[in-house]
């Protein structure tokens, strides 16, 4: 199977992206990770995706009059570049319908938390408020609604007694490097794909790829 061509969006320090790139580095995975692209150009993580020898462009959205022409600009780098998949990883900018639409089944996010509890932002806090226990963090196909795709991958973290909004993040946080590149893994792979607005798992559903829980 060719791999799949894959471009990573951020805005920030990029640790989901670099799990990314580690995964994507063994010679089985089934994709490359082909571009990093951030539309703020000190992202901590376009030099980290650099120093791994993989082109890493900014695109300043505040460079850009209206949020359209910030979107046909990434559409024509990723598509200049033969890029088959998109993954957002830490990319905190909403994007119109009209770009979603172009990468749609073709383009997924990890949001932290179980979706469809918290979306937006201040998930763990949110979370510590309602007094839930179990938290954790999805992975998604993206769709115009704000973090309302189809599932494709979740991991269950505890939420422990005294825990802060830190210490729940961070324990959400090595589930997330754990869970996205599986979760890319099995889309890459054909196993994973969307189909008429859900997810459709082929040869074989397997816990290990989509699903994580604490033990
Ligand atoms: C991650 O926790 C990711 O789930 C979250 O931003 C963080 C990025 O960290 N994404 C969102 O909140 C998207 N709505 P990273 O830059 O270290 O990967």
């Amino acid at each position: 199977m060719n791999r799949r061509r894959i471009a990573v969006l951020i805005s920030g320090r990029g640790s989901n992206m670099v799990s990314l790139i580690e995964a994507a580095q063994k010679t089985e995975f089934p994709g490359e990770i082909a571009l990093v692209l951030s539309n703020r150009p000190d992202a901590g993580g376009l030099e980290r995706a650099k120093a791994s020898g993989i082109e890493a462009l900014a695109i300043d959205h505040k460079a850009y009059s209206t949020r359209e022409s910030f979107e046909q600009a990434i559409d024509e780098a990723l598509r200049s570049r033969d890029i088959d998949f998109v993954c957002l990883a830490g990319f905190m900018r909403v994007l119109t319908s009209w770009f979603v639409e172009r990468w749609e089944g073709r383009m997924i996010n990890i949001h932290p938390s179980l979706l469809p509890l918290f979306r937006g932002t201040h998930t763990h806090k949110r979370a510590l408020e309602e007094g839930v226990l179990v938290h954790g963090c999805t992975v998604h196909f993206v769709v115009p609604e704000l973090d309302a795709g189809p599932i494709v991958a979740q991991a269950v973290v505890p939420v422990i007694p005294g825990d802060t909004e830190d210490s729940l993040a961070k324990r959400v946080l090595a589930q997330e490097h754990l869970l996205y590149p599986q979760a890319l893994r099995m889309i890459c792979d054909g196993r994973a794909s969307l189909d008429r607005g859900r997810v459709l798992f082929t040869k074989g559903w397997n816990a290990e790829g989509a699903l994580r829980s604490p033990s």
